[in-house]
């Protein structure tokens, strides 16, 4: 069964989950379910036959880069690898000018940088999609993945408690979109002055958003249907180190915290994890954890976004 083609998406940016209706994101899922199971069963379409992807990262990536590229190449496309160490964006040259170049040459672009208004700059003069492989602010495609791997595990995710402890940061800030669109209870714990981004949670709760902050995260992790953790120290953000290892004493999950969730309770990261901080090794290979079904589904998360913003488009 082909994947059905989100007219509304096809040729958008996807820098942020709050640019996409509720009905957008749940067919996003909807399409990366479909295109996962096809794949398992061997149906295979080459839907992207001939069409190209610019990847263009400031940052190290493991998971995006890869998954990313193995998309393009299942939906029979092609993926370009661009390193900050080569291309220079805004170093070597302007923002607008890659952005001009690239929109010549490829289908898309999927860009990883450090600042956001870098990705809303490239999406400006880019005539073609952008889509967020991550910026400070957000971690969209990841909560794709996350999202299809709480479907995979709840089904219906209508009410479902997701407490977020750790740092108001790109994931975190991503949830928080994610939440409002899917109806999921979201409680973020962090020490104060770590809460997520303001505005955007002025705004997602404006759309009907149910988020919660609190300071307390062991009694906030009690319960939960889903428990999940980033790393306290972001890219870019070495120079805190010292600080943040500090302020965060007291936030590290271990095996003990999962014993403490609800029945069904999971444990889920982005990774990379940095162990002995936000998390012990053991929580994230313990029964309770869905880290690798998350890592997993990045990769179908990916396909279902580049199906709907290229595939639908030329259909
Ligand atoms: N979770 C994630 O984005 O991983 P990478 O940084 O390895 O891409
Ligand atoms: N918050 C982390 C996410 C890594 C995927 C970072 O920005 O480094």
């Amino acid at each position: 069964m082909d994947p059905l083609r989100l007219e509304g998406l096809a040729g958008r940016d996807l820098l942020s989950l709050a640019d996409l209706s509720r009905e957008e994101f749940a067919g996003l899922l909807d399409s990366a379910v479909t295109l996962k199971q096809n794949w398992k069963r061997g149906v295979r379409p080459p839907y992207l036959a001939q069409r190209t992807l610019a990847m263009i990262f400031e940052k190290p990536s493991l998971r995006t880069r890869t998954t990313f590229d193995i998309a393009m190449y299942q939906l029979g496309g092609h993926a370009v690898l661009l390193d900050q160490a080569s291309i220079g964006l805004g170093v070597r040259e302007t923002v607008r000018d890659v952005a001009t170049n690239l929109s010549r040459w490829v289908d898309a672009i999927m860009a990883r940088t450090h600042a956001h208004a870098t990705l809303t700059q490239l999406a400006e003069h880019a005539s073609v999609p952008v889509v967020n492989g991550l910026s400070d602010l957000l971690h969209p495609t990841q909560a794709v993945a996350d999202y299809i791997t709480l479907r995979e595990r709840f089904g219906d995710l209508q009410g479902l408690e997701l407490v977020y402890v750790g740092d108001g940061n790109n994931i975190c800030n991503s949830h928080v979109n994610a939440a409002a669109l899917a109806g999921v209870a979201l409680t973020v714990a962090c020490p104060p002055g770590y809460e997520p981004d303001a505005a955007l949670l002025a705004a997602a709760r404006a759309r009907g958003a149910c988020v919660e902050v609190v300071h307390d995260p062991r009694e906030a992790a009690r319960g939960a249907d889903a428990l999940y953790t980033d790393v306290w120290v972001s890219m870019g953000m070495e120079e805190e180190s010292e600080r943040r290892r500090r302020d965060f004493a007291g936030y590290t999950i271990t095996p003990a915290w999962l014993e403490e969730l609800s029945p069904r309770g999971v444990f889920m990261h982005d990774l990379p994890a940095h162990y002995g901080e936000e998390c012990t090794e053991e929580a994230v290979y313990h029964e309770r954890s869905v880290v690798f079904d998350q890592a997993e589904n990045r990769l179908h998360a990916h396909k279902a976004i580049l199906f709907q913003l290229l595939a639908a488009e030329a259909a």
